[in-house]
C-alpha cells in the first residue's frame, strides 16, 4: 500500500519543483529584460516664456500627461489585473524635477530613461513625433505647475503572466514600441498648417489605434483602424471626440467615450476638422470596427 502513496508525493513534488523553477527562470529573466539598457539621447530645446506658448504647452499637456498621471499629476493607479500586472504612474512633477531639460525632451521622445532603461506604456509613443517648439512648450509649463505631494500609492508591480508577457513580446518597454526610422512628422515646419491633421493625429491617437493608427489592442481595449475617419462626418466627428458621441446613438464605446471627455476635449474644433480629413486619406487597411 505505502508504495504507489509514495510514488503519488514523488510525482507531485516533482511537478511543483518544475513549476517553482519555471517561475523562478520567468522572474529573472523579466527582470533581466526590465533592465536592459538602451543609447541616452537628450533633445536640446530652448523653454519659451511667452504666455501663448505656455498656454499651448498647457493644452498639450491636457492632451498627452494627465491622462495617465491623473488630474493633478500626482499619479494614479492606471491598471490592476491579478497575474498580470499592477501598473502606477508617478507623481510627474516630482518625477520631472529629476531631468533637465533635455534629458526629460529625450525620454519623452525616444522612451529611455537617463539610466538607459526604458519605461512601460510611458511616453505614448507618438510623443515621439512631437516637434522641438511642441516639447519646449510643454515641458516649459509643465516647470510652472506647483509640485503637490502624492497621496500614497502602491508600486508597480509584475505578476507571472505580465512577466511571460514581456518576455514574449506582447508587453514591451516603450522603447521597443518606437519606430526611430520614421520620420518624425514634427521635424517638417508644416505641422502647424497644412500637416496639422496628420501631425496630431500621430502624436495622439497612435496611443490606443496603433503607430499605423490600423487598430488593434495598443491601450485598454481592442481599437478599431481610423481609416477613412470610420464613415464619420465632420460633425459627427467633433461630437465624437468632444462629448464622446458615438456616430450610432446607444453604442457602447466606454473607452473612447472616456478619453473623449477627458483628455480630446483639448483640442479645438478646427485641430478635430484637420484630424477628420486626414483620416480620410488613410488607406483601408487594419481592424474593422465593430
Ligand atoms: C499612457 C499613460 C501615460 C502617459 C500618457 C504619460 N505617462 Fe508618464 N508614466 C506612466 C507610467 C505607467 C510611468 C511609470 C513607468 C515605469 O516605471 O515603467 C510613467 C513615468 C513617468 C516619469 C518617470 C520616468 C522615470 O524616470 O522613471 C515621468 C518623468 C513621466 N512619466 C512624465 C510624463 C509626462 C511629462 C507626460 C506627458 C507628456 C507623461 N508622463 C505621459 C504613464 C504615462
Ligand atoms: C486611450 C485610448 C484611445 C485613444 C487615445 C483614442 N482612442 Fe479612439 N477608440 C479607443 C477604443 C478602445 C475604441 C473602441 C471602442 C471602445 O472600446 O470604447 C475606440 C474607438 C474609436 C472610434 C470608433 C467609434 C465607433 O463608432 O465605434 C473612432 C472614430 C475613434 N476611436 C477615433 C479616435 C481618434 C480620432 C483619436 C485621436 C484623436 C482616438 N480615437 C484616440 C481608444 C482610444
Amino acid at each position: 500500500m505505502a508504495g504507489p502513496g509514495r510514488w503519488l508525493t514523488r510525482i507531485l513534488l516533482g511537478l511543483v519543483g518544475v513549476i517553482v523553477l519555471a517561475l523562478a527562470a520567468i522572474y529573472v529573466m523579466s527582470e533581466r529584460y526590465l533592465a536592459r539598457t538602451y543609447p541616452v539621447r537628450e533633445v536640446a530645446i530652448t523653454l519659451p516664456s511667452d504666455s501663448a506658448s505656455l498656454a499651448r504647452g498647457e493644452r498639450l499637456a491636457r492632451l498627452s500627461c494627465y491622462g495617465c498621471h491623473g488630474e493633478t499629476l500626482t499619479g494614479t493607479v492606471m491598471f490592476e489585473a491579478p497575474l498580470v500586472a499592477r501598473l502606477v504612474s508617478p507623481n510627474a512633477l516630482i518625477a520631472i524635477s529629476e531631468y533637465s531639460d533635455a534629458q526629460l525632451a529625450g525620454l519623452l521622445r525616444y522612451g529611455v530613461r537617463t539610466d538607459g532603461t526604458s519605461p512601460m506604456t510611458m511616453p505614448p509613443i507618438g510623443m515621439y513625433h512631437m516637434s522641438d517648439a511642441d516639447l519646449a512648450s510643454l515641458i516649459a509649463y509643465l516647470r510652472t505647475v506647483p509640485k503637490q505631494p502624492s497621496a500614497p500609492l502602491p508600486s508597480t508591480s509584475y505578476g507571472p503572466l505580465g512577466r511571460l508577457g514581456m518576455l514574449a513580446g506582447q508587453f514591451p518597454t516603450t522603447v521597443n514600441l518606437i519606430d526611430t526610422t520614421v520620420a518624425r512628422v514634427g521635424a517638417d515646419t508644416a505641422v502647424l498648417g497644412s500637416r496639422q491633421g496628420e501631425y496630431l493625429a500621430r502624436m495622439i491617437c497612435t496611443d490606443c489605434h496603433g503607430a499605423g493608427l490600423t487598430g488593434g489592442v495598443n491601450g485598454p481595449a481592442p481599437s478599431p483602424s481610423l481609416s477613412g475617419a470610420l464613415g464619420y462626418s465632420p460633425t459627427e466627428f467633433l461630437a465624437l471626440l468632444h462629448e464622446g458621441k458615438p456616430r450610432e446613438a446607444g453604442k457602447a464605446i466606454p473607452n473612447m467615450s472616456e478619453v473623449a471627455t477627458h483628455t480630446l476635449k483639448y483640442l479645438t474644433d478646427d485641430e478635430v476638422r484637420a484630424i477628420h480629413a486626414y483620416l480620410l486619406t488613410v488607406p483601408a487597411t487594419g481592424v474593422p470596427m465593430r
